[in-house]
């Protein structure tokens, strides 16, 4: 695909689909150059940023051979079916976290994706993060020894104020208040991004077991702590939570040689003002667009791409089991 303009269609244009839909249009060598969304004032936004083909029906989107790739950022039990037809229709995919909405689903998303030989790779901005990429190298050169204890903590006002503009609460979509549609709580909205995190850091997950809070008294859990070995030897506490205006997404990890913390996170409203009027993009979304930048230049160098489906399916397969295996106080 080299030396070619990759056209990229985006299905879902909601809360983070709207962010990759600004990046989108300022990639190097692709662009967003279609949008699908049910909703029509979503539609309408995406058209006054100078989208010509829009879709209610993201399978006519598919059937449209300019585009080489799309980007899903539909509700998480929408995944499943839309990256099967994706892959069906040979389009490259980046998809949204969490995979899937349970391990069979995300099994047949990388089945799909490996039998139509098209690219996957799933959304996971914190390993697009500069500051955790450079914990990572520090740990390669031994500058923090042996890391023996990581606490990771992700807690923010999760989808509840997630997407309002700061200033005003927006509405909520109904599927985050539905387990089936989105696969479960804080820990597999949050928890999937730090465990995702963890394993690039320390290995995959031998055992892990959770605890869950339910201040809100939904049938899901809006908090959870978690204890998770590494094969590194590493022993985690993830701490997620859907409870907190202040937004926090910290790892402090605890080596032998030294103590580290490192964070992601959002700057104060002037900075974040100038870097987005001096840079186009603040720094706290600078992961988003460096991880969609990665996916073109993987689809121009026809390399794959990570996060894998694998990863997603590992992420998941970890989350399942800390539901099952809860640890009661
Ligand atoms: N990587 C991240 O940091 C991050 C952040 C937020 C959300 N997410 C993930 O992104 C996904 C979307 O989350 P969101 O908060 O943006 O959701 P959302 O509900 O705000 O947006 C989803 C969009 O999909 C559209 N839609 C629904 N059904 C459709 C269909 N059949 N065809 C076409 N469009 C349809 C909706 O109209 C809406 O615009 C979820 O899987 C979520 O876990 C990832």
């Amino acid at each position: 695909m080299e030396n070619k303009q990759i056209q990229i269609g985006l299905i879902g244009a909601g809360g983070v689909g709207q962010m990759h839909l600004k990046h989108g249009l300022m990639l190097r060598d692709a662009k967003i150059t279609a949008v699908a969304d049910t909703a029509k004032p979503t539609l309408e936004r995406a058209k006054a940023l100078g989208i010509k083909n829009i879709y209610t029906d993201y399978t006519e989107m598919l059937k449209n051979p300019q585009i080489n790739a799309v980007i899903i950022a539909l509700p998480t039990h929408l995944h499943h079916s839309c990256a099967l037809q994706a892959a069906e229709s040979g389009k490259d995919i980046f998809l949204e976290k969490p995979i899937t909405v349970d391990v069979q689903e995300a099994k047949e998303v990388i089945s799909a994706a490996q039998r139509n030989s098209v690219k996957l790779m799933l959304g996971y901005p914190m390993r697009f993060n500069r500051r955790f990429l450079k914990l990572k190298a520090d740990m390669a050169e031994g500058l923090i020894g042996d890391p023996e204890n990581v606490h990771a903590t992700y807690v923010c006002a999760g989808p509840f104020v997630h997407r309002a503009d700061g200033h005003s609460p927006a509405p909520v979509p109904d599927w985050w208040f539905n387990t089936q549609f989105s696969g479960g709580g804080a820990l597999a909205d949050l928890g999937c991004h730090i465990i995702n995190l963890l394993r690039m850091l320390f290995g995959e997950i031998v055992d892990i077991k959770g605890q869950f809070g339910y201040r809100y008294n939904m049938d899901f859990e809006d908090s959870a702590m978690c204890l998770a070995r590494f094969t590194s030897g590493t022993l985690a506490a993830i701490n997620v939570g859907w409870y907190a205006q202040e937004y926090l997404l910290r790892l402090d990890v605890l080596g032998s040689v030294r103590n580290v913390s490192v964070g992601h996170m959002p700057p104060k409203t002037m900075p974040a003002a100038y870097q987005m009027l001096t840079h186009g993009i603040s720094e706290f979304n600078q992961p988003h667009f460096d991880e969609l930048q990665y996916f073109v230049n993987c689809l121009h160098t026809d390399q794959e791409p990570t996060p894998t489906g694998l990863d997603g399916l590992r992420d998941l397969e970890a989350i399942t089991k800390a539901y099952r295996n809860k640890i009661t106080l």
